[in-house]
């Protein structure tokens, strides 16, 4: 008779488990807890995820790896050596956003205030590297009290650390930082050295010194929402570049913006298809060339003309309205759009405007995405707060930028492009690669107005009475404008490439952009490290 051999599930039935298989399950499970259960309450009712939660939000199922969860703190000053530190209050790991890798991190504000010690400074860095030698994003989940008072010099050398890694990877791989709580201190620095800040409305707070410490030092009263909340910081002082209802919302963005980059320095953002043709008209641009030029109009309207399924992914939108900047598709491709807005200061440049643009460009430039650049600028905003504040410092930054920038650049002069400012968004010897103007372009060293009172300014003074100057500043501004309130000067002279017609505006970019394609990238030496600017 053949013995039957038993099954290997009823070899094992009855079998306790092994005692170190138990300890390890239950050394995990601890860990995985995050902190005490009224520190978790007290999360929830803010209306947050726990950190956890969040990484499990953003990743794709079952993608996440791990790493370091059993780390903790050798620390056991001030009552930390009986506290139970889970991961030492952050979560690192790799894992995937639609089917792409990235490394991240999330701090638990449950466990002693998400405070940054030097096993959590050692866990991020960790994850950083492995980012950096993987070539892979990074994006920091931040809800942190800052600096890990208990631990002394150890935490503010692990931001240090910190602070190191970002600087390495500016410019190699997309540095994202996602604010959902608190973020004090010298905890602000990681962040603004990242190239995208989000922050949640009503949630998010970044600051250097709180209000107690303003109060002490200033008089100032002023609360945490006011001093450094998500309005404040997109809006004034332009540190956080997107604004979000909630986390969830703020994760969907995250995802959006990821979806427009590439996974580092050396590779071009993925090619997303989309029905809409390259050679598609846009003949409601035509009404361009109609309305008056002085009236103000949103460039929005022209972003969404040219770009593929009218699709725009506006960039830092509160802030410095007067440029516009963002991501759109132009048969597939990624594409950063820099736009001058009349909508707003009549479009012109003044120093946050300068700021916004040169920074989206050096970060365009960085990562292989083409600028395509519309143009509509009466000039440099006037005033002495301006010239004061260093218009001439930070309006030279916009041409360094665009100078240096070796992306393929289109640019098209949709009406005023004066002075200076003309120059500097992206003209033809800044090496613009392709510079169109429609018709209703006006290309000149200044507008009309001011100009005449300069080149006539004896005559028009020789005037015996008001009505006369009035009359002779007409015919005057008449004859400038016939002169120069055309592109076709321009275009004889070649700063033009091309006037073109409205509804071909879409066409002929999305075509230069394709004769770009493999115009030379950077070198592998070449540093295009992202400064904030
Ligand atoms: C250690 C901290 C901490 C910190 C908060 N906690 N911040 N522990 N170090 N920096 C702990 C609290 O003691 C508390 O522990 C728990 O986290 C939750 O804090 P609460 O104050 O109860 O929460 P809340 O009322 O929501 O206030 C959050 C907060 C506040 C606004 C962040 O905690 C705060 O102001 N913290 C200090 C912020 C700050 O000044 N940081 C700068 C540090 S110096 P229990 O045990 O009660 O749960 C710095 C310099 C770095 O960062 C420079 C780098 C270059």
């Amino acid at each position: 008779m053949i013995e039957e051999k038993p099954a290997k599930d009823k070899r094992r039935k009855g079998r306790e488990t092994p005692p170190t298989l138990r300890q390890m399950r239950e050394i995990i499970e601890r860990a995985m807890e995050g902190g005490d259960p009224a520190r978790v309450q007290a999360q929830k009712a803010k209306g947050k995820l726990t950190a956890r939660e969040r990484v499990h939000y953003l990743l794709d199922e079952d993608s996440f790896q791990e790493l370091d969860l059993l780390a903790a703190t050798r620390c056991d000053e001030f009552g930390l050596k009986d506290k139970h530190i889970p991961g030492d209050g952050v979560i690192t790991g790799l894992g995937r956003i639609g089917g792409r890798d990235v490394a991240i991190f999330s701090q638990d504000f449950t466990v002693l205030g998400g405070s940054l010690g030097l096993q959590h400074a050692k866990k991020i860095c960790k994850v950083m590297d492995l980012a950096y030698e993987n070539r892979i994003p990074v994006i920091g989940l931040l809800d942190s009290g800052g600096a890990r008072i208990q631990e002394g010099v150890d935490s503010l050398d692990g931001y240090a650390e910190i602070f190191y890694r970002n600087v390495k990877c500016s410019g190699v791989i997309p540095q994202i930082s996602v604010i959902l709580g608190p973020c004090a201190g010298g905890a602000v620095y990681s962040p603004a050295l990242t190239d995208f800040v989000f922050m949640v409305d009503g949630s998010s707070n970044m600051f250097v010194t709180g209000p107690e410490v303003v109060k002490a030092a200033t008089g100032e009263t002023v609360t945490f929402e006011e001093l450094g909340g998500g309005k404040t910081h997109s809006a004034k002082s332009g540190v956080c570049q997107f604004l979000a209802n909630s986390e969830q919302d703020c994760f969907r963005q995250v995802k959006e913006l990821l979806s427009f980059l590439p996974q580092n320095r050396w590779e071009r953002p993925a090619r997303i298809a989309n029905p809409d043709p390259v050679r598609r008209t846009t003949p409601l641009l035509e009404a361009m060339c109609e309305v008056d030029p002085r009236k103000p109009y949103r460039v929005h309207h022209i972003v969404w003309q040219i770009a593929d399924e009218h699709k725009f992914f506006e960039v830092q939108d509160r802030f410095a309205k007067n440029i516009v900047v963002g991501f759109i598709r132009m048969g597939g491709d990624t594409v950063g759009v820099v736009a001058n807005n009349p909508a707003v200061k009549a479009g012109a440049l003044d120093i946050d405007a300068s700021n916004k643009a040169s920074r989206f460009i050096r970060f365009l430039n960085a990562f292989n995405i083409p600028i395509l650049t519309l143009v509509d600028v009466p000039g440099y905003w006037p005033g002495v707060t301006q010239e004061h504040g260093g218009i001439i410092r930070h309006g030279a930054k916009l041409l360094h930028a665009y100078a240096e920038a070796t992306v393929p650049k289109v640019t098209v002069v949709l009406r005023k492009a004066y002075g200076g400012a003309y120059i500097a968004m992206s003209s033809k010897y800044l090496r613009g690669d392709f510079n169109f103007a429609l018709p209703c372009a006006e290309i000149a060293v200044m507008g009309p107005a001011g100009a005449i009172e300069i080149l006539h300014s004896k005559t028009i003074k020789a005037a015996k009475t008001p009505e006369e100057a009035a009359k002779l500043r007409a015919e005057l501004t008449a004859e400038y404008k016939a002169k120069f309130a055309s592109p076709y000067q321009t275009a004889s002279t070649g700063s033009v490439d091309e006037v073109i017609e409205p509804s071909q505006i879409r066409h002929k970019v999305a075509r230069a952009l394709r004769f770009l394609r493999e115009k030379r990238r950077p070198g592998e030496h070449e540093n295009r490290g992202n400064i904030p600017l």
